[in-house]
């Protein structure tokens, strides 16, 4: 505790100091008592502010230390309960972040001051928890329901200023938040505390707060899915408007205690950890993030301006990196810079200062040309052409030659091979996979692909080209479909398996949205297009002419081979774009997705066909094929070291592929059904079905079964025994 002496009064100051983030450790809650206990009891002492070091208030609870704590949200909520009976004010001076405890900190101080660039909020439900430390309680005792019913629910960080419109603090200063603190501590010494104590408040009334609470839990309900913290939240606020504080504190601890054993908390901690373990790359050859150096980018060039094309343009924009947009004739550079521009004012809607900030009508910021020669000064360039393999070569070729020679030239392929395309050029090290998710500006997700001849410094780079454009970078090896499109595989294709032995696409999809997916595979499938697909499997000569002849229907290669997507898509059955797929929508392009009469009519035919006989497929058996088969083939991914860990597969499939985050994630969900019961089950379903070699249990999933399960964080270590090789 240090003194201040400005003016005629003394003021305690309390410093967090927990690197990085001043996590309320139970050590750094019981230094805050202490320090509150000797401020209390000195009598030169008239005000008490509390802040950071480092310029943060504080990140909140620690959230290594759940696991291992009893009851932390209980030790936390006593010690807001003294901060707010302290006899001598309390102000909070809050920099960088006040989030969960953190912010439930400052709610038990008399006064907030935060600096404009401050974020606040109560994101715990992020992890699967609700506020423990007395903040449901207080919150809407402070800025209403309806504004804290959204923080709560949400979890999501605001800025200082919309907290001062909200109420949630008292000042916002541009300069000095510890010296403004300190000021405003010496202002109100003396002055009554009754009402600055949030405990004694009453909740402000609504007219219709029961109906404005249904309301609100049955939205909440609908978008859940399965989750249950969000339930749970609105459950405490609604204590807060129905019970005295005491009794209201009490509800929530119940509650809190009731997330924290569940499995969703820690399959939600699990994720926030692993997509920062991600961010510490490493590659077999012993690369990693700590040898290799992101160099600037200045200037991007986007080439192809089509689904992918422009939403990359549209990410770089918004991320103030200056881009060049390049198509391949006027026709289509005008299409292009017409989806691109709505795209950018839609998003510039959405920002506070709107187009001033994204500035995209200025050609400094945003080009648009036919003319490859314009890219000699780019830093790096993202190619998302056509998937063709000859064309993406063309394009490299002629970009090594246009290029500076320290540019990096990045290919948003979803399968092909990046060594092949780097091989095109005179500066393979500088050639890489940046694999983004359709809507571009939208999905979180980038596999950074390397490939045999790629740079760290291009790794590096790629890396942090995904933090600055907000998303998250997870680096992977090259093989066919990379990591999320290769374990997306067998899912799909069990799912159309399950239609040939009796299914229906409604029951498959609705069997894994129950799961927690957002959207099952046969709507997806509808919504991204079935044809996309088609073209893909006839190149790889699958399905069409190239066929050998007399090859049975259902074999390729003397695998299992369904051929119902093929024969949806001779019928123009395209999905959503042609307004019939998996199921018929009201018009091409509709969004209702509604069960086809005429679909069931062609399975059963197709049944008879190939003398199939129906069987009654039950819940579970959907979704253990669909999902094991995944799993299966993140486990050869991991053996063959494309991934360096399970948290990869598991952040790639929580970003990118719609997995429920509360699940934690392909592997994590493995680790927690046990993975004997996953072995057993794949063997089983492989007995039943020999021809798909997707069933057939990896080798490492046998091992660290017969290694007795060992814990998620070693799968991958456990194998550089000798004794364990597989
Ligand atoms: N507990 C423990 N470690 C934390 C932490 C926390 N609350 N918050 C961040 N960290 C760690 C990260 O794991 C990371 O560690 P690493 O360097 O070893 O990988 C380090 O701090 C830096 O974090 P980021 O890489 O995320 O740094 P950013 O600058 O990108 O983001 C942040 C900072 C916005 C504070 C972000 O870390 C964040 O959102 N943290 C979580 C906030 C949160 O959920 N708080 C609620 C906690 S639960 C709670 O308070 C319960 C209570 O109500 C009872
Ligand atoms: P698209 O067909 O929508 O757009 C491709 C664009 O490239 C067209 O606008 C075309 O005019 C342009 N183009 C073709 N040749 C060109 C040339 N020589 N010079 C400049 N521009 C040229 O394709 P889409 O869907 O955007 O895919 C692009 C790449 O991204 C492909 O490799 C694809 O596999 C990959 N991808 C696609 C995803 C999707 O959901 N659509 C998801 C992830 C990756």
């Amino acid at each position: 505790m240090a003194r201040d002496a400005r003016g005629s009064a003394a003021v305690a100051l309390i410093r967090l100091h927990n690197p990085p983030v001043n996590a309320l450790s139970l050590t750094v809650l019981q230094a805050l008592e202490d320090g509150l206990k000797r401020a209390d009891a000195d009598p030169s002492v008239k005000a008490v502010m509390i802040y950071g070091e480092n310029g943060k208030f504080s990140a909140g609870a620690d959230i290594r230390g759940f696991s291992s704590v009893r009851g932390h949200g209980l030790g936390l909520g006593h010690l807001v309960s003294l901060i707010e009976q302290s006899k001598k004010p309390v102000v909070a001076a809050i920099e960088g972040v006040a989030l969960g405890g953190g912010l439930e900190v400052a709610l038990g101080c008399h006064y907030r001051v935060a600096h404009v660039k401050a974020r606040l909020g109560l994101p715990e439900v992020t992890i699967g928890l609700l506020p423990g430390g007395e903040g449901t309680q207080r919150l809407p005792r402070l800025i209403g329901v309806p504004a804290a019913l959204d923080l709560i629910t949400t979890g999501r960080h605001i800025p200082a200023t919309e907290a001062l419109k909200l109420g949630l603090v008292d000042e916002v200063v541009e300069e000095n938040t510890v010296e403004a603190a300190i000021c405003l501590a010496n202002r109100v010494i003396d002055q009554p505390l009754g009402p600055r104590r949030l405990s004694l408040k009453p909740v402000p009334k609504l007219p219709n707060m029961e109906a404005f609470l249904n309301g609100a839990f049955a939205k909440l309900k609908k978008q859940a899915r399965g989750f249950l913290a969000p339930e749970l939240c609105l459950q405490a606020v609604r204590a807060a408007t129905q019970l005295p504080f005491a009794q209201g504190v009490r509800r929530e601890r119940e509650l809190f205690a009731v997330l924290l054993s569940s499995g969703q908390a820690r399959a939600l901690q699990y994720a926030f950890f692993a997509e920062r373990a991600v961010q510490k790359w490493t590659t077999p050859r012993g690369a990693s993030w700590r040898s290799a150096a992101p160099q600037p980018i200045r200037k991007a060039a986007v080439i192809g301006l089509g689904t992918m094309g422009r939403g990359i343009v549209t990410s770089l924009v918004k991320a103030n990196i200056p881009v060049v947009a390049l198509e391949q004739n006027l026709e289509y550079l005008n299409t292009g810079r017409k989806a691109v521009m709505l795209l950018l004012e839609r998003e510039a809607m959405k920002m506070e200062q709107g187009t001033q900030t994204l500035g995209f009508h200025d050609p400094a910021r945003l080009q648009f040309t036919v003319d490859f020669d314009v890219l000699w000064d780019v830093d790096l360039v993202i190619e998302a052409v056509f998937e063709n393999m000859a064309l993406k070569k063309e394009i490299f070729q002629k970009l090594s030659k246009i290029c500076k020679p320290g540019a990096f030239l990045c290919t948003n392929t979803s399968a092909l091979n990046i060594d092949e395309i780097a091989a095109a050029t005179s500066h393979p090290q500088q050639v890489i996979g940046t694999h983004f998710f359709s809507p571009a500006h939208v999905m979180r997700l980038v596999e950074i692909i390397y490939g045999h001849h790629t740079s760290p410094v291009a790794i590096a780079t790629a890396m942090q080209l995904a933090k600055a454009l907000k998303k998250v970078g997870v680096v992977v090896g090259n093989c066919f479909g990379f990591v999320g499109n290769r374990m997306m595989f067998p899912y799909v294709q069990q799912a159309v398996f399950l239609l040939e032995e009796g299914s229906r696409p409604e029951a498959v999809d609705q069997v894994l949205e129950d799961f927690g997916f957002k959207i099952g595979p046969f709507r997806m499938s509808d919504l991204a297009g079935l044809d996309v697909g088609w073209r893909s499997r006839k190149g790889q000569g699958l399905t069409g002419p190239s066929l050998p002849a007399g090859t049975p229907a259902r074999q390729r290669h003397g695998q299992r081979y369904s051929p119902l997507p093929d024969l949806l898509c001779e019928q123009g059955r395209f999905g959503q774009k042609t307004g019939r797929g998996w199921y018929q929508y009201e018009k091409a392009g509709g969004r209702t997705a509604k069960p086809d009469p005429w679909l069931h009519n062609f399975l059963a035919q197709y049944r008879d066909t190939h003398r199939i006989k129906t069987r009654s497929i039950d819940q579970e058996e959907i979704l253990e094929r669909c999902l094991f088969p995944l799993i299966n083939e993140g486990f050869k991914i991991l053996a063959e070291g494309i991934a360096s860990g399970p948290e990869h597969l598991d952040v790639i499939y929580i970003n990118g592929y719609g997995w429920p985050r509360h699940k934690g994630g392909p592997m994590f969900y493995a680790s927690t059904v046990g993975l004997p019961r996953v072995l057993a089950k794949l063997q089983k379903y492989s007995v039943a079905h020999p021809d798909v070699p997707e069933l057939q249990p990896s080798a490492l999933l046998k091992k660290l079964v017969a290694l007795g399960s060992p814990p998620l964080k070693d799968w991958v270590s456990c194998l550089s025994q000798p004794s364990n090789k597989l």
